[in-house]
């Protein structure tokens, strides 16, 4: 079956049939005490996909290897936060390369022994790196004299051109964007994941494309750039506007799942009147208008991944069909100028225990982030630094702009994931396990599904305006081990977390493609988490390998409303002193 085309997705059932199949693979690739979800049982190294996609023959542009003092230079880290903090930089070659830098690119080679491995600037469930990214953006100085759809390569920090596009063609693409604005599109090599995770490898590459989404937007952030998720876009005008339903032609190349566009514009540029209120920005984008945007000139042929083809999993190619995205919502989306404003630091505020601000820049956080392999059980964090943390995770609508706060402004959609918390080792906190209603409204909707005897009181100097609850103290550092695989990480760090997703309803009310965008918010909590954990003198970890219905069990959710869809975990690190740390690039051009 050619799964790549419009039509695909009527082949698989009608409305309720494709969602019943949504839950059912949720149900199904659930971890249990018991029971893992299905997965080969053992590694077929010999067929390990290569990490890294190339499009053969087609042109190379190499991007400047910028290094850490150069232009554009990096703001502070606490600017990221502080709206209008950061001036626009212009859209040329080396912000472009900076922007690439802190979204995908390689960040460190790890040695150990004779085996070498890259990490990059966005984290990988078992650093398998299935999302694949890519650029349309117009004749920018340094790249191709005309616009074109570049695929972005982290091994050598290039950009490869997959097709040339007019400059009508381009133009009609962008139109009722703010000038300057390019394209930066998302999609993944499930199969990447599938060799190691067999069934839940689907779960994995969604929670990847939200630290991609996430890593982009912060780092759009740095450049005084905003982005927005284009997400009432089809699938299949993604697949033809990033040429990945091209990748079936050449039938040894393993297939690219298309998983979201957003657009990028200099924050300056929004609205076009300094005075204007609003910029309404219409989705022009159609499948017809880019079969015909997109120039018919491809160039280069995917590189094959693994010796052998992918291994199928029936449930996985179901689960693919049936989140599929087949609507298109006319949505209008409003553009606001930034205008500046400042922050009102979380220690500002009566009784709110102080935070010491972190001194060091974006940039420095970005590529110092890692994951912590193991905890030294001892690290706590103080309380003013846990909340500063949490408030970076709430999507408060600014009163004055009606707007999301970075990195939340990327999601045209109502946040849906909340944060149940086991803190172990937070200095001035009770241990115990609390909730983070990340929107308030959802508060008594969750009271409502959870354990009757959790008390729900603001723990002491809470923030008035953090919507955080004590349920029930205690020693909850075993408990957090079990759940979580059995791994030490989710108990000898200072707190850890399951992210808890309105999963039913949303599915019912959006469509059965929403499922892969839950996990796409829970990817985004943890990419800002990543970078939290690194400014408070940190470490933290990603955990996909929970046990779904345990946890469920001990938070007293007793069906489909909410379910736990990601794990996280932050605390003092142990290095590996077997491990040897080597720079990303050379920089010798
Ligand atoms: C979605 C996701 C799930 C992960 N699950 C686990 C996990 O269960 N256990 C673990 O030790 N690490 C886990 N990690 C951490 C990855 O192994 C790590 O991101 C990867 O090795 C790359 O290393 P880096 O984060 O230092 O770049 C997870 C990461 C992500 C993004």
């Amino acid at each position: 079956m050619n799964r790549w085309t419009k039509e695909d997705h009527a082949l698989g059932a009608d409305a309720v049939g494709v969602l019943e199949m949504v839950m059912r693979y949720h149900q199904e690739t659930k971890h249990h005490f018991r029971r893992y979800a299905r997965s080969l049982g053992y590694m077929d190294w010999a067929n390990q996909p290569d990490p890294f996609r190339r499009y053969r023959g087609s042109p190379l542009v190499s991007l400047p290897r910028l290094r850490p003092e150069d232009a554009p230079h990096s703001p502070p880290y606490e600017d990221l936060y502080r709206a209008g903090a950061i001036a626009s930089a212009p859209v040329d070659i080396r912000a472009l390369s900076r922007f690439l830098e802190y979204s995908l690119s390689i960040s460190a080679w790890k040695q150990a022994g004779e085996v070498r491995w890259a990490l990059r600037a966005n984290p990988s469930s078992g650093n398998l790196h299935p999302t694949e990214g890519y650029l349309l953006v117009g004749p920018v100085p340094g790249l191709l004299p005309m616009p074109g759809l570049y695929h972005y390569t982290a091994k050598e920090h290039a950009l490869e051109l997959r097709a040339e596009l007019s400059e009508q063609g381009f133009a009609s693409l962008l139109l009722g964007f703010p000038p300057h604005a390019f394209l930066i599109g998302f999609a993944s090599v499930n199969w990447r994941e599938t060799w190691k995770y067999g069934e839940r490898a689907f779960r994995y590459c969604q929670h990847d494309v939200g630290h991609a989404v996430g890593s982009a937007r912060i780092a759009a952030q740095t450049l005084g750039w905003r982005m927005l998720l284009l997400d009432g876009l089809d699938d299949g005008t993604l697949a033809a506007l990033l040429g990945v339903d091209r990748n079936q032609d050449f039938t040894e190349a393993e297939q690219e799942h298309p998983d979201c566009l957003a657009v990028v514009w200099p924050a300056d540029q929004a609205a076009g009147v300094a005075d204007e209120e609003t910029n309404s920005l219409p989705l022009f984008l159609t499948y017809d208008s880019v079969r015909e945007s997109v120039a018919q000139r491809w160039h280069g042929k995917a590189n094959r991944l693994s010796r052998d083809d992918p291994v199928r999993w029936q449930i996985l190619d179901q689960v693919e069909v049936a989140c599929w995205k087949s609507s298109i919502e006319r949505r209008v989306v409003e553009l606001k100028r930034r205008r500046p404003t400042v922050e009102t630091p979380v220690d500002s505020r009566r009784d709110v225990p102080s935070v010491a601000p972190c001194y060091s820049s974006a940039g420095q956080v970005i590529r110092q982030r890692r994951s912590a392999l193991a905890f030294d059980g001892i690290t706590s964090i103080p309380v003013g630094s846990f909340y500063t943390m949490l408030a970076r995770v709430v999507p408060r609508v600014d009163r004055d702009h009606c707007q999301r706060p970075m990195p939340w402004d990327v999601l045209p959609w109502e946040p849906a994931v909340h944060l149940a918390l086991f803190v172990h080792r937070v200095d001035g906190l009770a241990p115990g396990i609390y909730l983070l209603a990340r929107d308030p409204a959802k508060t008594n909707r969750l009271r409502g599904a959870m354990r009757r005897q959790f008390a729900w009181t603001p723990p002491p100097g809470c923030p008035h305006d953090l919507p955080l609850f004590l349920l029930e103290t205690g020693d909850a550092r075993a408990l957090a081990v079990e759940v979580s695989c059995h791994q030490d990480i989710a108990g000898d760090s200072a707190f850890s977390l399951g992210m808890i997703a309105e999963f039913e309803a949303s599915l019912r009310q959006y469509g059965p493609w929403f499922y892969r965008r839950l996990f796409w918010e829970t990817g985004l909590i943890g990419q800002v988490l990543y970078l939290e954990a690194e400014a408070r003198g940190v470490r933290a970890t990603g955990i996909g390998c929970f046990f779904d219905d345990p946890v469920h069990r001990v938070l007293g959710f007793d069906d489909a409303t909410f379910q736990s869809l990601y794990h996280f975990t932050t605390g003092g690190q142990v290095e590996d002193p077997r491990l040897t740390t080597l720079p990303p690039y050379s920089l010798d051009h």
